[in-house]
C-alpha cells in the first residue's frame, strides 16, 4: 500500500525536497505550509496524488489542524516530517521575547503537538514513522542564535519523548540533523550572524564557515532529503530515538 505522508514547510528548501523525493517513492502526500503560491507550486512539481494544506502551525490548535486535514485528505496517515522551521540572528545581550516566541511556536510546540496528534493515529493503527528536522546548532554553544539553538535542543528532547511512547505501538521516531544548505532561512540568517559579527565581507564569512566544516564543503537539501526519505522509508523498523548525523561532521557528539 502506498505511504500516506505529510510534510511541513513543504513550500520551500529541505521540504520541498523531502516532498519531490517522497512523491518519486510513490508516497500519497500532504502538503503544510503557510505560503499557498510557494507549495502550490511544489505540488504541481510532484504531481497527483498531492494535496496543499495552507495551515499556519503557530496559530492556536494548527498543529492538531493541520494533522486532521492531512489524515482527512490522505485517507489515514503513515508518515510525517516535522520539517517547518524559522530561526533568526540577535544579539545575546539585546534578545527579546518575541523573537523566543516566534522560534518556539514553529520549531519546538508545534513539532510536540504534531507527534502527538499523530502519534494518536499511529497509536491506533499500531503503525507509523515520524522523522523530525533538528540541527547541528542544537548542540552547539551560538550566543547570537540562541532561540534556535535551544529550539533545536527541545525538538531532540520531543524525538527522544516521543520515540518512547509510541514504541510500545510499532511507531518510530527519529531526527535528522541537517547540515549547511543553501536555503532562504540559512542565507538570511548567515547576514544577520555577519551583521552581528561587524563583518562586512559576507562571502569571506561565508567561506570561514564552509571551511569549518569536517568535509569542508555545504551540503543541499537534495542530499539530506535523501536521509530524511532513507529514515522515513527505508531504515530498519528497530531504529528510533535516534538522531542522525547528515551535517558533514560539524556534528560531533
Ligand atoms: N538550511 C539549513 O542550512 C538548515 C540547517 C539545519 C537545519 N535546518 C532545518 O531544516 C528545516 C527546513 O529549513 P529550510 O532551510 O528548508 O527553510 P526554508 O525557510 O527554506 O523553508 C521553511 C518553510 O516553512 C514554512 N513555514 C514558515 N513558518 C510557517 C508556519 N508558521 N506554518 C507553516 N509553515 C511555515 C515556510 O513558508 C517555508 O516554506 C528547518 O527545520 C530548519 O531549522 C536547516
Amino acid at each position: 500500500m502506498t505511504t500516506r505522508a505529510m510534510i511541513t514547510g513543504a513550500g520551500s528548501g529541505l521540504g520541498r525536497a523531502t516532498a519531490l523525493a517522497l512523491a518519486e517513492r510513490g508516497c500519497t502526500l500532504a502538503l503544510i505550509d503557510i505560503d499557498a503560491t510557494a507549495t502550490n507550486t511544489v505540488a504541481a512539481e510532484c504531481g497527483a496524488p498531492t494535496t496543499v494544506i495552507i495551515q499556519d502551525l503557530t496559530a492556536e490548535a494548527g498543529p492538531e489542524t493541520a494533522v486532521e486535514r492531512a489524515i482527512a485528505a490522505l485517507g489515514g496517515l503513515d508518515l510525517v516530517v516535522n520539517n517547518a522551521g524559522y530561526g533568526a540572528g540577535e544579539d545575546f545581550f539585546a534578545m527579546r521575547g518575541a523573537t523566543w516566541d516566534r522560534t518556539l511556536d514553529l520549531n519546538l510546540k508545534a513539532v510536540a503537538l504534531i507527534c502527538a496528534a499523530a502519534g494518536r493515529h499511529m497509536r491506533a493503527q499500531r503503525s507509523g514513522r515520524i522523522v523530525n528536522v533538528t540541527s547541528p546548532a542544537s548542540r552547539m554553544a551560538l550566543p547570537n542564535y540562541l532561540a534556535y539553538a535551544a529550539s533545536k535542543a527541545g525538538v531532540d528532547a520531543v524525538t527522544r519523548a516521543a520515540a518512547v511512547a509510541l514504541a510500545p505501538y510499532g511507531v518510530t521516531v527519529n531526527a535528522v540533523a541537517p547540515g549547511m544548505m543553501d536555503t532562504p532561512m540559512q542565507r538570511i540568517t548567515e547576514q544577520q550572524l555577519a551583521a552581528l559579527e561587524g563583518r562586512n565581507d559576507f562571502e569571506v564569512f561565508l567561506a570561514e564557515r564552509t571551511r569549518r566544516i569536517p568535509l569542508g564543503r555545504r551540503t543541499d537539501c537534495e542530499t539530506v532529503a535523501r536521509t530524511v526519505v532513507w529514515l522515513a522509508l527505508d531504515a530498519p523498523d528497530y531504529i528510533t530515538a535516534e538522531r542522525l548525523n547528515a551535517s558533514g561532521g560539524l556534528d560531533k557528539d
